[in-house]
């Protein structure tokens, strides 16, 4: 897909995401830290995250999952790692009585390093390793949710063979052909997707009749996620329906009753004034009643209800925090502002024309009369991180503030350029913890090996021009 400029255009900030403020000083206030002296100690590019704004979602979203689903059989509110997951996440996510999902070997890792219970994560992904499936196996995950019918072999294959061992919990991951007015790339319910079993040709149900047959593994249930920064409720209703419409064709076919149902996250933030989201409580409350009327109309006994929300949970936490360098006007054009990150901390503009905001954290009280396109350092034309930011006038070594940058940022960032991935603190109440350490350039080559036969090779001058 071709990403216009004018598809990214964005206007002034309506407001600051909760947790900020302009202090008297004129500077941008993160937690109550100040941006500007938090960008001095810890250097940039910097991610910020804010501990109390995570706090509070995970709370809103776990009242929203026990106000509008029964205490029996329960819903599981769980967060999806792939947002945002470092140990000191995990460590939040479960003091605050979340599960996980993780959709990795080095997302599991994580989770467990920083001692997250295992039975509570949900271990997802389309294709995992063998090894992976070993791992947490060993671990005793949950469930696991399985993508495709080789990954059910390979699980049944490696499940412990001791008759006292459990027999591994799955999920199946269904399709369900829900269409999410979301970027293509985000949506992942639709008919034509890489993820999960298809409702067509009864090519899910057979997977659940061989499933619910298996004397490996114990078939719990069914799980979709539809897609990602959905805006509005219906096509989670539509979800709801479609799984349990499944789970009682599962149930009249094979006789195999789902005792859960698991409907993955997908809620949308508020990115700009035009994104307008439903609550927390509108989301899950749509999900929740749908599954609760069908089940009454379908004659399926209530599931284990399972939500699994990321962005939601994050993006609002998220600041990162930048250094002007070069500021390039093309008269006519636009004026570029380059700053020392882009596309390797945050590739979502270059993936899904995401549109960010920004605010000038030294001069945070100014009006904003400029517009800047916000690029990045990296040799793409493409990396960039704003196309239109109003701000007030930049200069060289001013700290830019990207707003709503704690969902799928530092969780996608990359090595190009062998650009150093940046650090990350979280801030509370005035204080700034750093939680992972920036990268050094050894780090940069700490996997790198030089070959002994390479090491003494012979050196063609003629060549390279560079020999004095
Ligand atoms: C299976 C699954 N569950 C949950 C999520 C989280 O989605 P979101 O961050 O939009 O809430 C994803 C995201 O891709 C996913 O693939």
């Amino acid at each position: 897909m071709t990403v216009s400029k004018k598809e990214t255009a964005t206007d002034q900030p309506s407001a600051l995401p909760p947790g900020q403020h302009v202090g008297q000083d004129g500077h941008l206030y993160l937690g109550g830290c100040d941006a500007v002296g938090l960008a001095r100690e810890f250097g940039t590019p910097l991610y910020v995250m804010d501990e109390e704004v995570l706090r509070s979602r995970c709370r809103e979203y776990v009242q929203a999952v026990r106000r509008h689903y029964p205490a029996r059989p329960g819903a599981i509110a769980c967060y999806a790692g792939k947002a945002f997951l470092v140990m000191a996440m995990a460590r939040l996510i479960d003091q605050e009585g979340l599960g996980l999902d993780v959709v990795s070997g080095g997302e599991l890792q994580t989770a467990l390093a920083a001692g997250f219970p295992p039975e509570n994560i949900t271990f997802h992904g389309s294709n995992k390793t063998p090894e992976e499936i070993r791992r947490g196996l060993e671990a005793g995950v949950g469930h696991f949710v399985v993508d495709n019918l080789e990954e059910l072999a390979l699980i049944e294959e490696m499940a412990p063979r001791r008759r006292s061992a459990p027999r591994p919990r799955i999920l199946l991951r269904i399709t369900p052909g829900v269409q999410a007015h979301t970027h293509d790339y985000m949506a992942t319910g639709v008919e034509d997707s890489k993820f999960g079993f298809t409702l067509r040709e009864g090519i899910a149900l057979e997977a659940a009749r061989r499933a619910a047959a298996s004397r490996r593994v114990a078939l719990a249930g069914f799980a979709c996620h539809i897609g990602s920064q959905i805006l509005e409720v219906e096509p989670a209703r539509l979800a709801a329906t479609r799984m349990m419409e499944f789970a009682a064709e599962v149930r009249d076919k094979t006789g195999f009753t789902a005792s859960e149902i698991d409907l993955g996250g997908g809620m949308g933030v508020r990115y700009t004034a035009e994104d307008v989201p439903p609550t927390i409580d509108e989301y899950v409350s749509a999900s929740a009643d749908t599954i609760k009327a069908q089940a009454k109309r379908l004659g399926l006994p209530l599931p284990k209800l399972i939500f699994e929300m990321g962005r939601y949970l994050t993006a609002d936490a998220g600041t990162t925090l930048y250094t002007v360098g070069g500021i390039k006007r093309i008269p006519g054009i636009r004026t570029y502002a380059s700053v020392d990150g882009g596309m390797t901390d945050n590739p979502r503009l270059a993936l899904y024309g995401a549109i960010y905001e920004a605010v000038l954290a030294d001069r945070a009280n100014r009006a904003a009369t400029r517009v800047y396109a916000i690029a990045g350092r990296n040799c793409e034309s493409g990396d960039m991180l704003i196309w239109r930011a109003k701000l007030p006038a930049l200069k060289d070594g001013d700290t830019l503030a990207v707003l709503r940058t704690g969902a799928y940022n530092y969780a996608m960032a990359s090595h190009y350029n062998r650009v150093p991935n940046p650090a990350v603190v979280f801030v509370r109440n005035g204080q700034a913890d750093l939680v992972v350490r920036r990268e050094t350039y050894a780090d940069v080559i700490a996997n790198d090996i030089l070959p002994e036969r390479m090491q003494a090779g012979e050196r063609n001058e003629a060549v390279s021009g560079h020999s004095s």
